[in-house]
């Protein structure tokens, strides 16, 4: 017999089970259980009607097999019991009182298979297989019916408090006060509302500051790539400006927190180094040289002509912010003077419609981004 196999009633089995006998005759349970656990099929035992509904309920079998004959219980009411308490358990009637009228009646109250005592073997394993697949669908079935049902329901107040709870008491456990907590809290979203209206952004409330989360966890995994060490402030700064393209205040805050460095000192190294910029930047960086043999080959003009077809001013960056412009001393290629650059190309001299092309061909590629 299967050593995980228990009588009902007694200690549970310590694997699910494939198949509940529920059964007074114990000649027939004993045969019946080797010849499933021979089948490879884990079994268990239940003596009377009341331990088979308890067994159910604890061991949710697969298939149960089930005599009509109970002691204190009708095998008919056994089967309605059943079913609500296990709709997932397939429901076998093996009873020596076959008769066509109670294999109607047992199967219209959701038996699946009905077998008359003496079953020949081959039978009922096929039954127990035929029953612990349908099984596997029910469950299956339950279980995407039960996440289609948690995905129906949008979150609400009650679920933000769980999470609310979760929260103070991990606080709570860090020795973290609420008021501490909750300034905290207040000072990140203030700062959400100033980095977007200092950017002129028009924002929903909620989308500024799921913006801020997304900038913070991004700077976290900045942080994490040089194991949140302070004296990689450098290093970190760098990344920090390459993927915002500039060092965002509520950034800064951040950073100074998390290495514990405090905030004036980070100024002073994002003041001192000339690849740091403390003011918004464009998507493109377009660079005028007005070096010597730049100058003298017409750069103001040219400086003219590009800050016209851009819209902004040396030094300043578009609304939109795509474009920044500044005026630069020598990009080392004087022979093709005056030149600009925007990012890594170089234009010798280029005429108003040159500068449109451009503008318009850096406009379809963002469009094309947008759209993919
Ligand atoms: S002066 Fe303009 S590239 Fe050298």
């Amino acid at each position: 017999m299967n050593a995980d196999k228990k009588a009902a009633g007694g200690q549970p089995a310590t694997l699910p089970i494939d198949v509940l006998v529920i059964d007074e005759d114990e000649a027939f349970t004993e045969t019946c259980c080797r010849l499933l656990e021979k089948g490879g099929y884990r079994t268990a035992v239940a003596k009377s009607g009341a331990q088979g509904l308890q067994s159910v309920g604890s061991q949710h079998p697969g298939v149960v097999l089930l005599d009509l004959k109970l002691t204190g219980m009708n095998g008919v009411e056994a089967i309605s019991r059943l079913v609500k308490i296990a709709p997932a358990a397939v429901l076998i009637v093996i009873t020596g009182q076959g008769t066509v009228d109670l294999a109607v009646e047992s199967m219209k109250l959701g038996a699946f298979d009905f077998l008359t005592k003496p079953c020949e073997p081959d039978k009922l394993l096929e039954a127990v297989r035929r029953g612990l697949n349908l099984s596997m669908l029910r469950r299956e079935a339950e279980s995407s019916k039960a996440s289609a049902a948690e995905q129906a329901h949008p979150p609400d107040k009650y679920d933000l408090l769980l999470q609310g709870l979760d929260v103070l008491g991990e606080a709570y456990s860090m020795g973290i006060e609420k008021r501490q907590l909750l300034d905290e809290l207040a000072y990140l979203e203030n700062e959400a509302k100033y980095h977007a209206e200092s950017l002129g952004q028009i924002k929903k409330k909620e989308r500024v500051i799921l913006d801020i989360r997304e900038d913070l966890l991004k700077t976290d995994a900045i942080l994490k790539k040089y194991d949140f060490q302070k004296n990689s402030l450098i290093q970190v700064l760098l990344d920090v400006q390459e993927k915002f393209r500039w060092l965002p205040r509520h950034i800064l805050n951040w950073i100074s927190g998390r290495l514990n460095i405090p905030l004036r000192e980070i100024y002073v190294v994002a003041n001192f180094y000339e690849a740091f910029s403390l003011e918004p930047r464009g998507r493109h960086i377009v660079q005028v040289c007005t070096g010597t043999a730049c100058h003298v080959r017409g750069a103001s003009e040219m400086l003219t002509r590009v800050s016209a077809a851009l819209g902004i001013q040396p030094g300043q960056t578009d609304d939109k912010l795509r474009y920044t412009l500044e005026t630069v001393h020598c990009i080392g290629c004087c022979a093709l003077a005056p030149v600009v650059q925007i990012d890594n190309q170089y234009y010798r001299d280029p005429s108003r419609s040159k500068l449109e092309k451009i503008i318009k061909e850096f406009e379809k590629e963002e469009a094309q981004a947008c759209l993919a």
